[in-house]
């Protein structure tokens, strides 16, 4: 039988995404509610290799529910990837008389927890944090509805330039695997075409044609969007190939970058953040363990984390067609 969990830890990982601080609020309360001692690890796999854990009261999670970032700040740990660094870690927790873990994070988070749930006899679950809303198991997570709406309203500001200057603008976002937020800010915005890691084939050649198409029925100008990770090149190779293509065109490029990883979080990440935060641990004293919770058809749902991580989550093949058919 599992040992009865009294204590828990949470802890942010891997890029921040607006709603993280929302996720440990509600991790922290939730336990609290269930007479839990919860402790937060600063700096994710790093600060629990260093064993810089702190025990948070529901008092030390106010006023965080609408601030952007982690408050427990986070890290990318490449000490964790090895069998010393899960070590120390392990000892980390046991020194805190830890029993179980809440992880909120992306891929690299959940890749992590895995193999850790897997070496040592600690239930962990994931709660998705990250803006590329990449991790199968879910609809959303965490900090991508936010960045969507930053990168919408960036993208909204460059139409206004692209207009008065009659101006092809190629507007890079972030998702170096993924396209979900060049997809959605491509539909939310209107814009012209949207290039994806997940649909490449053909889709430069699609979108000089667009262009030139354009050019010839006099379209003042274009947005066109791309996903960092997409293989023909970020905004300015992509820019670059299509000027060649069509010298007469004015290009011009912007990349959004972090912009889209900051700021106060939408009125969907704070809600799907404290959902999944207490879900996780309802989940944890439920008995789930190595899973990660996610949101399908409005219910929380857990999934291994394995299958969290080795699936691949499509885009929707109806938002691309969509994003084509009314950019006409
Ligand atoms: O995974 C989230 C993400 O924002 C990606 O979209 C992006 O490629 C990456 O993180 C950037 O990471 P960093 O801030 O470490 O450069």
């Amino acid at each position: 039988m599992s040992k009865e969990i009294k204590r828990i830890a949470v802890m942010t990982s891997g890029g921040d995404a607006p709603g993280m601080n929302a996720a440990i609020r509600a991790v922290v309360r939730a336990g609290a509610f269930h007479n839990l001692h919860v402790y937060g690890i600063n700096r994710g796999y790093e600060g629990m290799i260093n064993g810089d854990i702190q025990r948070l009261e529901p008092r030390n999670v106010g006023n965080i529910i609408h601030r952007g970032g982690t408050f427990l700040k986070t890290a990318r740990s490449k000490e964790f990837r090895t069998p010393e660094g899960r070590a120390n870690a392990y000892d980390a927790l046991v020194a805190h008389d830890i029993d179980a873990l809440v992880v909120i994070g992306g891929n690299g988070t959940y890749t992590g927890g895995m193999v850790f749930g897997e070496e040592y006899d600690i239930p962990i679950i994931g709660v998705p944090g990250t803006i590329d809303n990449d991790i199968c198991g879910t609809e959303w997570t965490i900090g991508y509805d936010s960045a969507v709406n930053t990168a919408m309203d960036c993208v909204d500001r460059i139409r206004d330039t692209a207009e008065s200057h009659s101006r092809t603008f190629f507007v890079e976002v972030m998702g170096r695997h993924s396209g979900f937020i060049a997809l959605s800010t491509a539909v939310a915005t209107g814009a012209g075409r949207v290039l994806i890691p997940e649909s490449t084939e053909g889709a430069l050649d699609r979108t000089i044609d667009f262009l030139k198409k354009s050019m010839k029925r006099k379209k003042q100008f274009s947005l066109i969007i791309v996903a960092e990770g997409n293989p023909f090149g970020g905004a300015s190779e992509i820019a670059d190939l299509v000027s060649t293509a069509i010298p007469a065109m004015e290009a011009r490029v912007a990349v959004i970058g972090h912009l889209q990883r900051g700021g106060s979080p939408t009125r969907i990440d704070r809600i799907i953040a404290s959902r999944m935060g207490y879900g996780a641990v309802e989940g944890l004293l439920n008995g789930q363990r190595n899973v990660a919770i996610g949101l399908i058809n409005d219910e929380l749902t857990f999934t291994p984390l394995k299958d969290a991580i080795n699936n691949a989550k499509p885009v929707s093949a109806e938002m691309m067609r969509l994003a084509e058919i009314l950019a006409l």
